[in-house]
C-alpha cells in the first residue's frame, strides 16, 4: 500500500505529467492517473510510479476510480485535480448538451467525489494539514464567451475549491491554481496565440514549470487555504 501518495489526474500528457514527474523527483509517492495510454505514462510507470486508468465519463466510473485508489494507497499527502476537457462551445445544441455533461464530470463531479471519498485517508505533516489543489483557469475570472461551457464548469471547479476550503478545515488546505496562457493546444491558430500573447503582460508563453512551481508553493505553506493563484504572465488584467 502507498503512503502519503499524490494523486496528480490527467498525467498522461503535458501539464499533468510535467507536475507528476517534477513531484516525484522532489520525493513525493506519485500515483499518476490517466485517461489514454501515452508515451508520458509509461514513462512515469517505468520510474515506478503507480499509475491507475480511469474514464471520467460518469459518476459509476469515478466512483470505481476511487474504489481503486483506496484499495492501493493507505493514506494521501495531496490530491491534484488536473484533468479537464477544453473545447469551444457547439453551437449544435445537441452536441452542447453532451458537452455540459461531459464537462461538469471532469471539471465538477469528478473532482467532489474524489475528494469526498480520499477525505478520510487524507493526512498532512506533522500538524500542517493535507492539500487538495483545483487546477482552474483564468477563465474563472474574466470567462470567453465562445468556450462558455468550459469556463461555467471551470468557475464550478473555483466554487468547490472555496466551499471545500471551508467544510474540511482545519485537516484539509484546499487552494487553486489558474493557469493562464501556459501551453498552447491546437485549437489555438497562430492569430489567436498572436492576440493572447499581445495581451500578456509578460508576453510569452508560459511552459509547464511555472505551473508545478505554484503548486510546490501551496504544498509547502501550512497557512494557506481557500486562494487561487493565477499563473498567466498578467493575463487576466488585459484579456477580452
Ligand atoms: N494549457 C494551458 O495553457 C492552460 C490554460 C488554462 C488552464 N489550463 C488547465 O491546466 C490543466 C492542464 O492543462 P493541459 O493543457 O495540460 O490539459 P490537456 O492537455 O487538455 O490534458 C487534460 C488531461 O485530462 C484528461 N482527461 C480529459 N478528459 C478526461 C476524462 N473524460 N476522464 C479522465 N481524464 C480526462 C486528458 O486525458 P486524455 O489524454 O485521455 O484526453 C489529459 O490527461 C487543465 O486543468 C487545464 O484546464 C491549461
Amino acid at each position: 500500500m502507498l503512503e502519503n501518495a499524490v494523486l496528480v489526474t490527467g498525467a498522461n500528457r503535458r501539464i499533468g505529467h510535467h507536475l507528476a514527474m517534477r513531484l516525484h523527483e522532489e520525493g513525493y509517492s506519485i500515483i499518476a492517473h490517466y485517461r489514454t495510454a501515452t508515451a508520458e505514462i509509461q514513462t512515469l510507470s517505468d520510474r515506478g510510479i503507480s499509475i491507475v486508468q480511469a474514464d471520467f465519463v460518469d459518476s459509476v466510473a469515478i466512483l470505481q476510480f476511487c474504489q481503486a485508489l483506496q484499495d492501493r494507497c493507505s493514506s494521501f499527502r495531496a490530491i491534484i485535480h488536473n484533468a479537464s476537457s477544453f473545447e469551444a462551445t457547439s453551437s449544435d445544441l445537441t452536441v452542447a448538451a453532451m458537452q455540459y455533461q461531459q464537462f461538469f464530470n471532469i471539471h465538477m463531479l469528478a473532482p467532489f467525489l474524489i475528494n469526498e471519498a480520499l477525505r478520510p485517508l487524507m493526512q498532512g505533516q506533522g500538524d500542517d494539514p493535507a492539500d487538495i489543489i483545483h487546477i482552474t483557469d483564468i477563465n474563472v475570472e474574466n470567462p470567453t464567451p465562445n468556450f462558455d461551457i468550459y469556463g461555467t464548469t471551470k468557475a464550478g471547479l473555483h466554487n468547490m475549491m472555496l466551499v471545500l476550503a471551508k467544510k474540511y478545515a482545519p485537516q484539509i488546505k484546499v487552494n487553486a491554481v489558474a493557469p493562464g496562457p501556459v501551453l498552447f493546444t491546437k485549437q489555438h491558430s497562430k492569430t489567436i496565440r498572436q492576440q493572447m500573447l499581445a495581451e500578456t503582460p509578460l508576453a510569452k508563453e508560459g511552459g509547464a514549470e511555472p505551473i508545478y512551481l505554484a503548486v510546490e508553493s501551496l504544498l509547502n505553506n501550512p497557512f494557506i487555504t481557500g486562494a487561487s493563484i493565477p499563473v498567466d504572465g498578467g493575463r487576466r488584467l488585459s484579456k477580452r
